[in-house]
C-alpha cells in the first residue's frame, strides 16, 4: 500500500494526499475503524511534508472520512468505508436500460464512426473556423471588461431567455438584416443545435413528417430522426431548392415543419437566389407549413450582394422560426445561438429551455456581447473573410485542375461540395485516399434517401495551402485511377 501515490504539478499537495487516502477508503483498502499511519509515517511513505499530511487528515475529518482519538491518532470513519458485499459490488448492464433514443443517437454519431485524422493526415473533414484567426486579445479584453462591470452577477443564475444586453444587441442585428421585429421575440440557446432540438421537441407531431433540402446538414438530419420525424428531402438546383419538386412534395404530403439552409447551405455551399426565396416563401405560406430557417453562415459571403434571410421576406408574418449562430462566423466554443420567432412561440420555448438546461452560460453570452459591443465582429470578419476567400479560391482552383468532377458547388462559406459521375463511389475513393494520408467527408451522410454515393464535401478552413494543393492532387489522381 501507499506505493502508487504520484504527485501531479499545480495542485495543492495536501489535497492530493487527502484524495489518495479517500480513494483507499472507498476502494476498501482501508477499512472502517482501521488506524491510519501516523502523520510522520505517512509523510515518509508518500515523500511529502508532514504539514501536508496533517492538513490532509484534517480535511479527511471535515469530509467525514476519518476521526481522531486524542493521544492515539487518526482512524477511518466506519460509515465512510466501503462495504464490498453491497453497493460497491452492484453492477448493471446499462445497454439493456437505454432508451431507443439513446441507442439511435449512438448509431447516428458519425464522430464515433467516422475516420479519425492520424498525425500527418491531410484532413478536409472539418468545417470549423481556423482558430489561428481568432483575435484572442479582444476576447480576453471583452471577458475582463464585462467582469469588471458586472462581476459576481455573471456567475449567478441568469434568465432562461438569455442575457438581456445580448438579446437587445441581436434584435438590432436581425433588424439590420431586414427583419420586421414586431411581434417577434428571441431565445438564446447553446448554438444552433440546441435551438433546433428545442424547436423540434416543442412542435406537436400532427403529421410526424418534415421537409428539407436533399442533401442537408447531417446534425439536423440526426436531430430530426431523434425527434421521431419522417424526412422528405427535396432536390437542389445550382441556385437552391427545386421549387417544382417542393410543390410536388407539398401536394403529396402533410408536414409539421420544413427545415431550410438558404445561405451557404451545408453541404452544397449553395446560396438560394432571391427569386427562389420569394417562390419558396409563397409556397410555404400557401400550404401553411412553418419554416425553420438555419442562418448559421450568412456573414461568410465573399462576393455578390447580401441576400436577405427568409424571415425578412416573411415581413410581419410569423411563419418563420429563424435559428442564428456565430459558430462559423466567430467562436463555436462559446456555445451561443439564438431563436428568433413569433413571441407566443418563444414564450413556450423559454419554458422548454428552462426545463432542459435553465439557461445558456451567462459568462459565454456576456463575453460575446462585450466583444460585439466593442465593434470587433466587423474587424474580425474583414480579416477572416479575406483569408477564407483566398482559401476558397485556392481550393476551387485545385478542384478544377485535379478532380474528374461533374459539378462543384459552393458560393462561399468554409467548404466545397463535389459531385462525381453517376456510379462513382466516394466511399471507395475515401478508403484509397486514406491509405495515402488524405481524408474528406463522403457525401452520402447528408442525403435523406440513401443516395449521394458519388459526392463528397471538402472543408478547407483549417487546411494549410500546401496541404490543400497536395491533398486535392492525391484525391484527383486516385479518383482518375478508380474511374479507370
Ligand atoms: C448547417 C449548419 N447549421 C448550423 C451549424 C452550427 O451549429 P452550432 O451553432 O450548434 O455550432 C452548422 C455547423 O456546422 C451547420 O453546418
Amino acid at each position: 500500500m501507499f506505493k502508487d501515490f504520484k504527485l501531479i504539478a499545480g495542485r495543492p499537495v495536501y489535497i492530493q494526499v487527502k484524495d489518495y487516502m479517500k480513494s483507499l477508503i472507498l476502494r476498501g483498502a482501508l477499512q472502517g475503524e482501521q488506524k491510519l499511519p501516523s502523520t510522520r509515517e505517512l509523510s515518509l511513505l508518500l515523500k511529502v511534508s508532514r504539514n501536508s499530511v496533517i492538513s490532509a487528515y484534517t480535511a479527511l475529518e471535515d469530509d467525514g472520512f476519518a476521526y481522531t482519538v486524542q493521544g492515539q491518532g487518526s482512524y477511518v470513519a466506519p460509515a465512510a468505508a466501503s462495504d464490498s458485499t453491497a453497493a460497491s459490488a452492484w453492477t448493471m448492464d446499462w445497454k439493456t436500460r437505454l432508451s431507443s433514443r439513446a441507442l439511435l443517437a449512438e448509431e447516428l454519431d458519425i464522430m464515433k464512426r467516422g475516420i479519425r485524422a492520424g498525425k500527418g493526415t491531410i484532413s478536409f473533414t472539418s468545417i470549423a473556423p481556423d482558430e489561428s484567426l481568432f483575435d484572442l486579445d479582444n476576447v480576453k479584453r471583452a471577458f475582463l471588461d464585462r467582469m469588471s462591470v458586472e462581476g459576481n452577477v455573471l456567475l449567478n443564475y441568469g434568465y432562461a431567455k438569455g442575457y438581456k444586453p445580448l438579446i437587445d444587441y441581436l434584435r438590432q442585428y436581425m433588424e439590420h438584416k431586414g427583419v420586421d421585429m414586431r411581434g417577434k421575440d428571441m431565445l438564446i440557446t447553446n448554438g444552433f443545435t440546441e435551438g433546433f432540438d428545442i424547436v423540434l421537441s416543442a412542435l406537436g407531431q400532427r403529421h410526424g413528417a418534415v421537409l428539407c433540402e436533399n442533401p442537408t446538414h447531417h446534425t439536423a438530419l440526426k436531430n430530426l430522426r431523434l425527434n421521431g420525424f419522417d424526412i422528405r428531402g427535396v432536390a437542389m438546383e445550382p441556385d437552391g431548392i427545386h421549387l417544382g419538386e417542393l410543390k410536388r412534395a407539398l401536394e403529396e404530403g402533410e408536414y409539421d415543419c420544413a427545415y431550410f439552409v438558404p445561405s451557404y447551405h451545408n453541404p452544397t455551399g449553395i446560396v438560394m437566389s432571391p427569386e427562389k426565396r420569394q417562390g419558396l416563401m409563397k409556397l410555404m405560406a400557401e400550404y401553411r407549413v412553418p419554416v425553420i430557417e438555419d442562418g448559421f453562415n450568412e456573414e461568410l459571403r465573399y462576393s455578390g450582394s447580401h441576400v436577405a434571410p427568409l424571415i425578412a421576406a416573411a415581413g410581419s408574418g410569423n411563419g418563420v422560426v429563424y435559428l442564428g449562430s456565430f459558430s462559423k462566423v466567430l467562436f463555436p466554443g462559446l456555445r451561443v445561438g439564438w431563436v428568433l420567432a413569433d413571441q407566443e412561440l418563444i414564450y413556450y420555448l423559454e419554458s422548454v429551455k428552462r426545463a432542459r438546461s435553465i439557461h445558456t452560460s451567462t459568462l459565454d453570452q456576456s463575453i460575446l456581447y462585450q466583444y460585439l459591443l466593442g465593434g470587433h465582429l466587423e474587424k474580425y470578419l474583414k480579416r477572416a473573410r479575406t483569408e477564407y476567400k483566398r482559401k476558397y479560391e485556392l481550393t476551387m482552383a485545385c478542384c478544377k485542375e485535379w478532380l474528374p468532377y461533374s459539378r462543384i458547388s459552393g458560393d462561399g462559406g468554409l467548404h466545397l461540395f463535389v459531385t462525381f459521375p453517376e456510379g462513382f463511389s466516394t466511399r471507395e475513393l475515401l478508403a484509397a485516399c486514406r491509405e495515402q494520408g488524405v481524408i474528406f467527408t463522403a457525401g452520402d451522410i447528408f442525403f435523406t434517401d440513401g443516395t449521394g454515393q458519388h459526392t463528397l464535401r471538402l472543408g478547407f478552413s483549417r487546411v494549410a495551402d500546401e496541404d490543400i494543393r497536395r491533398g486535392i492532387e492525391i484525391i484527383g489522381r486516385t479518383a482518375r485511377q478508380l474511374l479507370g
